[in-house]
């Protein structure tokens, strides 16, 4: 499906709007530690979104009942804040969208409570790479299936699995736009990038299957998942716009 690129005016809001959610993820970062619960980072993200003059675009979003997402350990994406109190040695996504004058800003890091394992420090630097190198790949005409392959690839050498339900999207004029940008793929499949489009890259990385569980959010058509063996779960995402020879990040402070 063609994608309307954006106008500069456009970009600009782009620009803004990521940067704050950028900005609320760096803040949300002090927070996190043993001892407070998610409902409290969510509290401190709501405050700090309005502060900066943006919208919570998670919240009322098919009647997601919060600000952020905070995925815990096991839990891949989308769970919901709540009275979980954090402890040592805690693996936590915290996931921020922004919405601002119309458009959307997009960005998540997992951060380690305390003191973690080994194997958890691996999985989450894996994550990392694999969001970056996933970015790496973004110019025009190249495609969405390039940016999953070389995820994949990354990802399964350090000897972990990739999730492949969800996906990054794009993004800009909606929250959750077309198209799908896969965590797997073949070099060439999928749909090709034009200038002045903007996409997420978010790959959910998994210590052990890359099989997940689905469960309900009371009120809400939207999911959250954890992984079915249990095993730890990582992410990192960026809004990513696509330029005229490449990328450039926009959720960067
Ligand atoms: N921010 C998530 C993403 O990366 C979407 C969260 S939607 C919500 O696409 F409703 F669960 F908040
Ligand atoms: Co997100
Ligand atoms: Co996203």
């Amino acid at each position: 499906m063609a994608v309307k690129p954006l106008t500069k005016d456009e970009i600009k809001k782009m620009e803004i709007v990521c940067k704050i959610s950028a900005r609320a993820l760096r803040h949300i970062e002090k927070f996190v530690r043993a001892g407070v619960t998610t409902d409290e980072l969510d509290k401190i993200v709501y405050d700090f979104t309005l502060s900066n003059n943006a919208n919570p675009a998670c919240l009322g979003y098919h009647g997601y009942p919060k600000t952020i997402c905070t995925s815990v350990n096991e839990v891949v994406c989308h769970g919901v804040p709540g009275s979980y109190v954090l402890k040592d040695g805690d693996l936590i996504n915290v996931d921020i969208t922004s919405e601002k004058e119309g458009f959307f800003g997009d960005c998540s890091a997992t951060f380690f409570v305390g003191e973690v394992s080994e194997k958890a420090k691996d999985l989450t630097e894996v994550a990392r790479l694999a969001r970056d190198k996933g970015i790496e790949i973004v110019a025009p005409g190249a495609t969405t299936g390039d940016i999953g392959f070389t995820i994949e690839r990354f990802v399964t050498r350090r000897g972990y699995t990739t999730v492949k339900e969800i996906g990054g999207h794009g993004i800009g004029r909606k929250f959750h736009d077309e198209p799908f940008v896969p965590s797997f793929g073949k070099k060439g499949r999928g749909d090709i990038l034009v200038p002045w489009q903007c996409i997420t890259v978010e790959p959910m990385v998994n210590e052990g299957v890359s099989g997940i569980k689905e469960f309900d959010i009371p009120n809400s058509s939207i999911k959250w998942y954890t992984t079915s063996d249990k095993k730890l779960s990582a992410q990192f995402e960026h809004t990513v716009l696509v330029t005229d020879t490449g990328y450039e990040i926009l959720t960067v402070d």
